[in-house]
């Protein structure tokens, strides 16, 4: 969950030698905004779920993303990476729901479980299905595990091919460990401090947002 973890993580992993740049709310350049019609418009930022399996946890997470992206004044729907693959099979095609959904968004956050120190092959797919459209997104992670961890190895995973994408990873990377945990019988965070680390989030996304 704190950023910390997913640093010392890193390290841990022997891959602290590969980080991206790092942007925060403090070192954005003004210019960074490109593309928005008008500053007061609610910005576009899709949350995507992005494992299908059956009796996800991470359904819990997306969800409470989704709740605090609305609150903080993001105009944000869930995208389950379930009701696209369908459309993923003919490569010949690119208005395809994904693409009209990424073209239209100002951000984006991807909420993904770790499987085998890795992402979802699902979403990779979604991913895979596009590439230019991505150009200058800024995408913000949140990794989700059952075990202490908390997903740091997915999004280690997912920043290169984020980067490769042409998108742009914002700090600070969520974690969610022991997701099982997290949430009562509503969906409420049990620990109300989860959300801020989101909020930085937040705060970046809109820093980049094109
Ligand atoms: C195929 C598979 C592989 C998994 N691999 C890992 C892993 O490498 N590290 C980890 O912390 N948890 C791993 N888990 C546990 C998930 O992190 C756990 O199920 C958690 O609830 C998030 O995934 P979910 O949204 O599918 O429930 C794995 C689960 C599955 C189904």
């Amino acid at each position: 969950m704190a950023e910390h973890a997913y640093f010392l993580a890193r390290k841990l992993l022997t891959l602290g030698a590969c980080a991206p740049p790092r942007v925060s709310a403090k070192s954005a350049p003004s210019t960074s905004f490109i593309n928005k019609e008008s500053m007061n418009d609610k910005l576009n930022v899709p949350i995507l779920l992005g494992t299908a399996r059956e009796g996800r946890q991470s359904e819990k997470v997306a969800k409470f993303v989704l709740v605090e992206a609305h609150q903080y004044g993001f105009d944000s729907q869930l995208i389950d990476v379930r009701d696209y693959l369908t459309t993923l099979i003919d490569k010949t095609k690119h208005d395809t729901p994904w693409a009209g959904i990424v073209k239209k968004a100002n951000g984006l956050i991807i909420v993904s479980p770790e499987y085998n120190h890795g992402y979802p092959g699902e979403l990779k797919l979604l991913l895979d299905s596009l590439y230019k459209e991505y150009l200058d997104l800024p995408i913000g992670i949140c990794g989700v595990s059952g075990g202490l961890v908390g997903g740091a190895r997915v999004a280690m995973a997912l920043e290169p091919v984020l980067i490769e994408i042409g998108a742009r990873v914002v700090r600070p990377i969520n974690l969610f460990p022991q997701v099982q945990n997290l949430f009562d019988a509503t969906g409420n965070p049990i620990d109300p401090k989860i959300t801020d680390k989101l909020k930085l989030m937040f705060d970046n996304i809109i820093k980049f947002a094109r």
